[in-house]
């Protein structure tokens, strides 16, 4: 009740219209995996002392709070929660990539944007490159898409990974947040060698397009989280900044695309050939 979870039916208690909204499985909103994902810090938290003095971050399963498998399911289910119940969307309708055939999924976690973009776009194929245990996931949702056939999967560092330099489209979501800045311009660097000239760039992240008193309590959140959970490095960061960073990467005509939701988009461009 005092968390608006519960409002009374009758002799008994039913779902709030919160709770209806996005804590009921296979409705639109879901959001019930994120919800665990942030739960399981719950014993980083505790120790917020130790990992301030040592500036540290504590993942969930070295806590012990929850084993690594689950830590791994609540964490890429969570991202797909946010990219099905709009994300993927908002990103779809604000690139174009008609006539683009092959795309670098850059820590692609559970695949969820490749899939919509593959769904959006009929000529692309994705590779989708991430670590082991969120690639796992990710092959069960593409073939849920029946897209096996179009996502492919690199399991690697996606900071330092090998790839063809024949990509036209790569994808860089949810990274920057969580990194440092040299890994964040590190991986920049590593889209730039790989993409064709003329091949865009796109940045997906929580990044500060816009200055209002809501947003900012939302960021001074986040960053905390971000540190704790991450990486002492990480920080929620203004989109000038960010694309700043793809200017020295060598990308050109970088485009601030604000969304409706708390993430934004930065698409540039490697320059043509002449
Ligand atoms: C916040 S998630 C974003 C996942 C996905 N791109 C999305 O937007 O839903 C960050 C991703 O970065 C991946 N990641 C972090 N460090 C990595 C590394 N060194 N190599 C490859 N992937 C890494 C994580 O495994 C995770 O899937």
């Amino acid at each position: 009740m005092v968390l608006e979870l519960l409002d009374r039916k009758g002799d008994g208690y039913g779902n709030s219209s919160l709770t209806s909204r996005y804590l009921v499985k296979n409705k639109k909103e879901y959001a019930g995996d994120h919800a665990l994902h942030h739960t399981n810090t719950w014993a980083s938290w505790g120790r917020l002392d130790e990992i301030i003095k040592e500036g540290k971050t504590l993942l969930p399963y070295e806590t012990g709070y929850v084993d690594e498998d689950q830590y791994w399911s609540n964490y890429m289910m969570g991202q797909h929660n946010r990219a099905a119940s709009g994300q993927a969307y908002q990103l779809v309708q604000n690139v174009e990539l008609s006539n683009r055939s092959k795309l670098v999924d850059l820590s692609g976690g559970a695949a969820s944007y490749s899939i919509a973009l593959c769904e959006a776009n009929p000529l692309l194929k994705s590779v989708v490159v991430d670590c082991k245990e969120p690639l796992r996931i990710a092959r069960t949702l593409v073939a849920e898409h029946n897209l096996q056939d179009r996502i492919s999967f690199l399991e690697g560092n996606g900071f330092e990974v090998n790839l063809t330099q024949d990509y036209d489209a790569a994808l860089i979501s949810g990274v920057v947040l969580i990194t440092s800045e040299e890994a964040s311009r590190r991986m920049f660097k590593l889209a730039y060698d790989a993409l064709v000239p003329g091949g865009i760039i796109m940045v997906q992240d929580y990044m500060r397009l816009d200055h209002s008193p809501e947003r900012k309590k939302l960021d001074t959140m986040e960053n905390l989280y971000v540190m704790v959970a991450f990486d002492p490095g990480a920080q929620d960061r203004e989109g000038e900044e960010v694309a700043s960073w793809l200017e020295d990467a060598g990308f050109i005509n970088p485009k601030m695309i604000p969304l409706p939701t708390q993430l934004a988009l930065i698409t540039a461009e490697k320059p043509p050939a002449f």
